[in-house]
């Protein structure tokens, strides 16, 4: 049985900019197994994002596939693309995405109501609760400090209980101590069977994943062990 959650084969993603090809992706082939917590670095400018990006559904590559699941993302038509990203797939970015006019629990619900789901409200309070911020549902994203947003932004991203969760940058804005409580919370979502893929300038942020790839120019450096 193969229990890779993400599977990515020959992954390629050019842009044409003003009459030149900029190669993003030259190439990768990786995979991420249930519960395996993987950090990805590399030089700014090396495809990090581009790679998150195409991984999670997000952008379409060039050429190569990517599997979630088992699944051809790349092969799917929009619709069908959205809703396996909705059901499947989480991503937090470093600058959190929280709609400032919603609430912590809004912002939590806002994946449901995107798929014409009504969240339960003790669903709702459950992710929340994860994240240390029971007690903060009623906040507007202007009432909490930039730690709390992200810990809003990964109960929103954790509250559909997805497959992968595929996070750029997350603790890029946070100081040291903030960032370890988020650490410990992309720790903890492994222990309870999610894939966890970090996107990081930091290597004491990369020493809580089991295992860091290194992008150089769109090329993976060293590839994952066998696993
Ligand atoms: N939408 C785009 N249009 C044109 N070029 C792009 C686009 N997105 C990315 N690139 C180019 O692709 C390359 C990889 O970009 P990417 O954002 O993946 O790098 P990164 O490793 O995430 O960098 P950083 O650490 O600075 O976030 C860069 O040369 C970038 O200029
Ligand atoms: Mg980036």
């Amino acid at each position: 049985m193969n229990d890779d959650v993400v599977e990515v084969r020959d992954l390629r993603r050019s842009y044409r900019v003003g009459g030149r090809t900029v190669t993003a992706l030259d190439g990768v082939r990786l995979s991420f197994g249930r519960g395996t917590f993987t950090a990805v670095t590399g030089p700014s400018g090396s495809g990090k994002s581009t790679l998150l990006q195409c991984a999670a559904g997000l952008e379409r590559p060039t050429s190569g596939s990517v599997l979630i699941g088992g699944t051809d993302i790349t092969r799917l038509r929009e619709s069908r693309l959205t809703r396996l990203r909705r059901d499947r797939v989480g991503f937090v970015f470093q600058a959190y995405n929280l709609l400032p006019a919603l609430t912590a629990e809004q912002n939590v619900a806002l994946p449901f109501r995107l798929a014409g789901r009504r969240p339960a409200p003790a669903q709702l309070r459950a992710a929340l609760a994860a994240v240390g911020l029971a007690d903060r549902a009623h906040h507007r994203p202007a009432a909490l400090s930039g730690g709390q947003q992200q810990r809003v932004a990964l109960a929103r991203a954790i509250a559909t209980h997805p497959d992968v969760l595929f996070a750029d940058e997350p603790t890029g804005a946070l100081d040291a101590r903030t960032a370890e409580e988020v650490l410990g919370l992309l720790r903890q979502m492994t222990t309870e069977g999610h894939t966890v893929v970090m996107v990081t300038h930091d290597p004491s942020a990369a020493a809580h994943a089991d295992t860091t790839l290194t992008l150089t120019s769109g090329r993976l450096l060293s590839p994952a062990p066998p696993g």
